[in-house]
């Protein structure tokens, strides 16, 4: 999955993946990771997330990651925010009201460059990354948290013969392979995602199961 694909569905308004409303596990769940008000959370390939004001209104600080620099441009104007915007080595960074949108490959930013973290929300990110790039997504998303960070993880599963991705199908066992030596992983909910997807039963899915997990780092 290279960058253009992104920029492409970007451009194209093929954005089949952003939600008008707030992601219902996210409100759900959230309050399980325990984090304080004023912690920052690490939002990784953002696109242009409703769910990022939601973190925001509940008090924290949040630090999203982005190649796309018409999703960080959209975010912004599409929430009334005048951001100020820092040039980096790679990536510029977006700034209004608490939110910093880092614009550049998540794979290459350092955790020197995004500054404290203190708990992840990845909803339709690791899920974006057909499967070698998954766990490099995992190496370098483990580099970023510090110990105890904890982490809402949303993932989707599917017979994998019934859809070519994104989004890509990733197992419960996926996830224990990927973050089980470096992460406690609790498994919060799953169910039946079916009807709440139709974009993706028009891809020919038979079944699908959205997966919730509360990770945190050792
Ligand atoms: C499936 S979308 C999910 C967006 C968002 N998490 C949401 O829930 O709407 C994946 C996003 O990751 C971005 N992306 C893909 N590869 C990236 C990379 N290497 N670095 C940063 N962003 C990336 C894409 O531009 C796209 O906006």
């Amino acid at each position: 999955m290279d960058h253009n694909f992104w920029h492409e569905r970007w451009a194209g308004k093929r954005t089949g993946f952003h939600q008008n409303s707030i992601n219902p596990h996210l409100e759900r769940h959230w309050h399980r990771l325990g984090l304080a008000t004023h912690s920052r959370i690490l939002v990784p390939l953002c696109g242009k997330s409703l769910d990022i004001i939601w973190l925001r209104e509940q008090g924290h600080r949040v630090a999203g990651i982005e190649i796309s620099q018409l999703a960080v441009e959209a975010f912004f104007s599409e929430n009334g925010l005048n951001p100020s915007i820092r040039q980096g080595h790679g990536y510029s960074c977006w700034s209004a009201d608490g939110i910093d949108l880092f614009c550049g490959d998540f794979f290459k930013l350092h955790a020197a460059e995004l500054g404290r973290i203190d708990g992840c929300y990845d909803r339709a990110a690791l899920v974006a990354l057909p499967g070698e790039m998954r766990t490099r997504y995992a190496g370098a998303l483990l580099e970023l948290l510090p110990s105890m960070a904890p982490v809402l993880l949303v993932t989707l599963e599917y017979k994998p013969l019934e859809m070519d991705g994104p989004p890509f199908a990733v197992t419960l066992d996926e996830i224990k392979q990927l973050f089980g030596a470096s992460c406690a992983i609790e498994h919060l909910q799953s169910f039946n995602a079916l009807e709440a997807n139709p974009n993706l039963t028009g891809r020919g899915l038979g079944a699908l199961t959205e997966h919730v997990c509360k990770l945190v780092r050792n």
